[in-house]
């Protein structure tokens, strides 16, 4: 090995150690603001974003989506939605809750960004959730086939008029309703 080479080596070594005593320091100074107000730096926030779509992608490529969405399945995933998603991600004519307005990063409009994934992948993100996004994970809560109904109209959200939006009424809702007419039922008992 000649003399060139060797340089070029030790360059390389001394440029790896600072870079780790760099990144050493930013993490253990707190210099990097966490702040949710704060947008990443353009870097780390390619970095985020690049990681977050190829690993979706990875992960999500050897689940089996079912045969067809039915119509079905579509209006049992709109209560899920309207419960769960739609305060984060919106529906069709209506926007964000104001709180999820500021998230950094911003839950994706689904009207317009569940084009952008396949079913098996749009699976795989509800139930996993994203890491350090606000993403939650709805697989530890809800089962394949409840979710599949939600990849089922989040898929049909991007086509969908504004007044079947609206006609579907959201999950928690019949929850509340039942809860009510559950205590309506039992007051005579109480008196
Ligand atoms: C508390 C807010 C919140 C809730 C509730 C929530 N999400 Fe998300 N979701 C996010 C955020 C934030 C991202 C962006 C993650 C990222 O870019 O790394 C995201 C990303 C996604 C994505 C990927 C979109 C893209 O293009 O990046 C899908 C699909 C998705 N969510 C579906 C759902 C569904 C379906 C539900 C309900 C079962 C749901 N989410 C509930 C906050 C939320």
């Amino acid at each position: 090995m000649n003399a060139t080479w060797k340089g070029a080596i030790w360059g390389a070594a001394a440029l790896l150690i600072l870079m780790i005593v760099v990144a050493l320091i930013v993490i253990l100074t707190g210099g990097y603001n966490v702040a949710a107000t704060d947008r990443h730096n353009p870097i780390v926030g390619w970095a985020l974003t690049t990681t977050m779509g190829n690993s979706v992608r990875r992960q999500a490529a050897d689940i089996k989506p079912p045969a067809e969405f039915t119509p079905a399945m579509i209006a049992a995933g709109a209560g899920e939605y309207k419960a769960m998603c739609s305060h984060c991600h919106g529906g069709v004519g209506q926007s964000r809750a104001e709180w999820a307005e500021v998230m950094l990063p911003k839950p994706p409009p689904l009207a317009e960004a569940a084009k952008e994934w396949d079913p098996k992948e749009v699976f795989w993100l509800v139930k996993h959730g994203v890491k350090m996004s606000g993403m939650p994970a709805f697989g530890p809560t809800h089962d394949d086939k409840t979710i599949w109904n939600i990849v089922a109209f989040v898929k049909a959200l991007p086509e969908m008029p504004a007044e079947q939006y609206a006609g579907y009424s959201s999950h928690h809702d019949e929850e509340m309703h039942d809860d009510h007419a559950h205590e309506e039922s039992e007051a005579p008992h109480h008196h």
